[in-house]
């Protein structure tokens, strides 16, 4: 079987690192990468620390508006797919390159495989939840991280096709976290001590593109005076630099700003940190993941068994709430309780993928 892989966004990086060393053992990989995210920090320093085989194919799609992007996307991943023509195209998550890759696959009529598949927030106003949607009803097998999520296909009637098989992010981070605990320095380098600071991560579009709430974010992180790591998603700072706000965030002492950070210098911060305070989906998972209480940034979340295990708790856009709870959330009663699996799911993702080969 020859099996083509899109992605294009920092998360997809990650996610395809553990499924793609295993499907190599068996099958013929295309890797096909849209650009979504180009910085060096945002995409390739994932290949090089991961090991993921080059992309075959970059689109160099780059930053758009939604229809512009994937639009882009959808045409360039089309002339690839009719030129290599593979038996499978592999989609991960739910950014505007996933929906890109399952659309000009479904048209083409080449089976679909959505990896994180069956997630929802409920929320139609958070573009990731349209990309979700629509991926998985055209997907032919979907690959599930959570029992949650196999209810949630199966209340909008998508019952064929889906398999419960665990998060290839957790593949990831069991794989990657003695190895990131040897070769990242990153503690040291910025001189903060183990579980004395919190980690910040910002991104999506609720949070930035909307002057109060970043605003409202800002102004909490300042006036907490803890100690804060910050690395900023390029997103993230053209809104600062627009909102005239970087320079409250640089103006703070305990505020220590970064670039965005390489994911071995991400886990080891993660796994430190006294509280992880963010809006990543990803994050959520893996402070989750490390027992590392988790202030989330947002009204829902398709993560919600991290908030029902007493881990994570979602402060929306209340910002007395998010002050309080740096000062309060020690959720020492919290159960870790393998939601998301045991770490093999990229191999059971292949052992599926060699059973629907073979029939
Ligand atoms: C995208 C995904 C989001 C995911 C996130 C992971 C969609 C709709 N959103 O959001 O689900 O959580 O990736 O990080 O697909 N930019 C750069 N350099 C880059 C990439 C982006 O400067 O390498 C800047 C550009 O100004 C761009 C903005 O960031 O306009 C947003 O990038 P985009 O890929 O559209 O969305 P993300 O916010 O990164
Ligand atoms: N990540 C990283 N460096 C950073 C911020 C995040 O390596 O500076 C990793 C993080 O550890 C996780 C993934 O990126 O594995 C999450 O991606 P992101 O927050 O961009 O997207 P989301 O998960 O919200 O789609």
């Amino acid at each position: 079987m020859r099996v083509a892989t899109v992605v294009g966004a920092r998360p997809q990086f990650i996610k395809m690192a553990p499924l793609s060393r295993e499907l190599r053992k068996y099958f013929e990989e295309i890797v096909i990468h849209t650009g979504q995210h180009y910085d060096y920090e945002m995409d390739r320093i994932f290949f090089e620390q991961l090991n993921i085989p080059p992309p075959d194919y970059n689109l160099g799609v780059g930053s758009g508006f939604h229809g512009y992007q994937t639009g882009e996307m959808l045409k360039r991943i089309e002339d690839v797919l009719i030129k290599e023509s593979p038996d499978l195209v592999i989609v991960y998550g739910d950014t505007n390159s996933t929906l890109a890759g399952a659309l000009a696959a479904a048209k083409l009529r080449i089976r679909v495989a959505h990896v994180e598949a069956g997630l929802r927030c409920f929320d139609r106003t958070v573009p990731e939840e349209v990309n979700r949607v629509l991926t998985d009803h055209i997907s032919d097998l979907l690959f599930v991280p959570t029992e949650r999520a196999v209810k949630n296909l199966y209340n909008e009637g998508i019952k064929n096709g889906v398999y419960l098989t665990g998060d290839v992010m957790l593949d990831a981070l069991l794989h990657n976290i003695t190895i990131a605990e040897k070769e990242s320095k990153i503690i040291q380098e910025l001189g903060v001590e183990a579980k004395s600071y919190l980690l910040v991560t910002v991104h999506r579009a609720e949070n930035t593109d909307n002057r109060a709430r970043l605003e409202n974010i800002i102004e909490c992180l300042v006036k907490c005076k803890r100690k804060t790591i910050f690395p900023i998603h390029p997103r993230t700072k053209a809104f600062l630099e627009k909102y005239s706000l970087l320079d409250k965030l640089k103006n703070a002492d305990h505020i220590i700003l970064t670039k965005p950070l390489s994911y071995f210098d991400m886990l080891v911060l993660e796994k430190n940190a006294r509280q992880i305070i963010t809006d990543s989906g990803g994050v959520q998972k893996e402070a989750y993941s490390f027992k590392t209480p988790c202030i989330t940034l947002r009204k829902v979340t398709e993560w919600p068994e991290t908030v029902e295990d007493g881990l994570n708790i979602l402060v929306g856009d209340d910002y007395d709430l998010l002050l309080d709870m740096i000062w309060k959330f020690e959720p020492v009663g919290g159960t870790y309780s393998f939601r998301f699996g045991h770490g093999d799911a990229s191999s059971r993702v292949v052992q599926i993928m060699k059973n629907v080969a073979k029939a």
